[in-house]
């Protein structure tokens, strides 16, 4: 069973800058998501949050909740949170940290991960096929 967590303005997928992060929206990606989940043999749960404190929940949750990985797009708390990076060193199911856009081909700001240390990997700039291999490479690690 696995987890797809998306951060703060993940939400507004297909409205928000479509030239950085394409036209399908939100819904688009979970069903994407859900319909991999099927073809790996995996039940997929995606959910959607732009509070920090509630990913930080989830993270915390995941393993009692029978979650056995984790596909995370933090969104900008990536740059900044070392309350997210904590969360997820501080437990044990793996995370694969997932971004949309190309993170190294934009701002400088961009450019530092504050959680990827912690991840077992990071896929950047592949759309929403990021999401996909991260389900897969779960899946293999689980093998
Ligand atoms: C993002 C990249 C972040 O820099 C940005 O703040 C996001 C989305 C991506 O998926 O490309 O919200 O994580």
């Amino acid at each position: 069973m696995l987890l797809v967590v998306n951060g703060p303005n993940l939400n507004r997928l297909g409205l928000r800058e479509p030239g950085v992060y394409g036209s399908q929206t939100l819904e688009d990606l979970e069903r994407q998501c859900d319909a991999w989940g099927a073809e790996l043999g995996q039940a997929v749960t995606c959910r959607q949050s732009n509070y920090e404190g509630q990913l930080i929940e989830w993270i915390h949750e995941a393993e009692e909740h029978g979650f056995t990985g984790i596909v995370l797009n933090p969104g900008a708390l990536t740059h900044y949170s070392y309350a997210l990076r904590d969360a997820i060193a501080g437990q044990r199911v793996p995370v694969i940290e997932v971004h949309i856009s190309n993170v190294d081909a934009r701002e400088e700001f961009r450019h530092k991960s504050v959680t990827a240390a912690v991840c077992r990997g990071k896929i950047s700039g592949l759309g929403f096929l990021g999401y996909r291999l991260g389900l897969e490479a779960l899946v293999e690690g689980q093998e």
